[in-house]
C-alpha cells in the first residue's frame, strides 16, 4: 500500500512537471512572438520615418524608444550613414561638369549630419520626450557635439573638388559662435557661408526658410549639385538641387 502510494505520487508530481514545463515553454513563446511583433512594428515605424511616410511626429512611440537608442548608436546607424555617404562619392565621380568658376555649390545640413545630438537625446529620452528647444539650446552652447565622422570626411572631400559649402541650419542665429567653434573644433573649416535662422525665419516652416536659402543662392548664380541632410525638409521644395542624400535620423522631424 505504502509502495502503491509512493508510486501514485511520484506518478502525480511528473505530471504536475511536465504541465509546468509546458506552461514555461507556452510563456517563453508567447513572450517572443510579443518581442518579435514590438521588433517589427518599431522597425516598421523607423521605416516609415525614413521614407517620409510618417510625417511631423513630436515623440517616438514609447514602446520604440529603446529600439531606436540601439538603431541609434548601433553599427547598423553607422553603416546605413556610411553608405549614403559611399552614394555620394559615388554620384560626384561623375556627376557634374565643374566649371571652376566658384560657382559650383553643395549644402550640408548642421545637426545630426555634420555634428551629432545623440549625446544629448542620450539624457532625453531617445525622442520618448516631447523637444524641449531650449534644453537642446542650452546643450549646443556647451560646445560639445561630436562629429559624424563619415560626413567629415566627405565634406573635406568636396572642399577639395572646389566646390563652394554651404551650411543651412535650422538653428537660431544667436547660436552662430556656438555653432562655429564647435564644427571648428571638431575638423570643419573653409565653408563658404553659414546659414542660420534669423528672428524673422523662425516663423516660417524649416522646409520654406531652407528653400529660400536656396532661391537666393540660385539668384546669385550657384549651381547647387546636392544637398545631404538628415531632414525632409532640408530637401523638399523650390528650387531643386541636382540631387539630394537622406541620411538617417528617427529621434525627431523638424517640419
Ligand atoms: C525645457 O528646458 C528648460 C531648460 O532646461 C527648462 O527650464 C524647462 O522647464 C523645460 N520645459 C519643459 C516643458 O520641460
Amino acid at each position: 500500500m505504502a509502495r502503491n502510494l509512493v508510486l501514485i505520487l511520484a506518478f502525480a508530481s511528473l505530471c504536475i512537471g511536465s504541465v509546468l514545463a509546458d506552461w514555461n515553454i507556452l510563456n517563453q513563446m508567447r513572450r517572443t512572438a510579443v518581442r518579435d511583433s514590438l521588433k517589427n512594428y518599431c522597425e516598421s515605424w523607423r521605416m516609415n520615418v525614413e521614407l517620409n511616410n510618417i510625417r511631423e511626429f513630436e515623440v517616438v512611440p514609447q514602446e520604440c524608444t529603446d529600439y531606436i537608442k540601439k538603431y541609434m548608436t548601433s553599427s547598423q546607424y553607422k553603416a546605413d550613414s556610411e553608405r549614403a555617404i559611399e552614394e555620394v562619392k559615388l554620384y560626384l565621380s561623375g556627376c557634374c561638369s565643374l566649371e571652376g568658376d566658384g560657382k559650383d555649390a553643395w549644402i550640408f545640413d548642421v545637426d545630426d549630419t555634420l555634428l551629432s545630438t545623440i549625446p544629448y537625446f542620450k539624457k532625453h529620452g531617445f525622442g520618448g520626450e516631447k523637444l524641449n528647444a531650449s534644453s537642446l539650446e542650452e546643450w549646443m552652447k556647451e560646445i560639445k557635439a561630436p562629429a559624424l565622422d563619415h560626413t567629415l570626411n566627405l565634406f573635406h572631400e568636396i572642399k577639395n573638388r572646389g566646390v563652394k559649402i554651404f551650411l543651412v541650419s535650422s538653428r537660431k542665429e544667436y547660436l552662430r559662435s556656438y555653432t562655429v567653434d564647435n564644427l571648428i573644433n571638431v575638423g570643419y573649416h573653409g565653408w563658404t557661408s553659414l546659414e542660420l535662422r534669423a528672428l524673422e525665419d523662425e516663423y516660417k516652416k524649416v522646409k520654406q526658410y531652407k528653400a529660400e536659402v536656396r532661391k537666393r543662392l540660385v539668384n546669385e548664380g550657384y549651381r547647387i549639385w546636392g544637398i545631404i541632410g538628415d531632414q525632409w525638409s532640408s530637401l523638399a521644395g523650390h528650387p531643386r538641387p541636382k540631387r539630394t542624400f537622406k541620411l538617417p535620423n528617427s529621434i525627431y522631424y523638424l517640419s
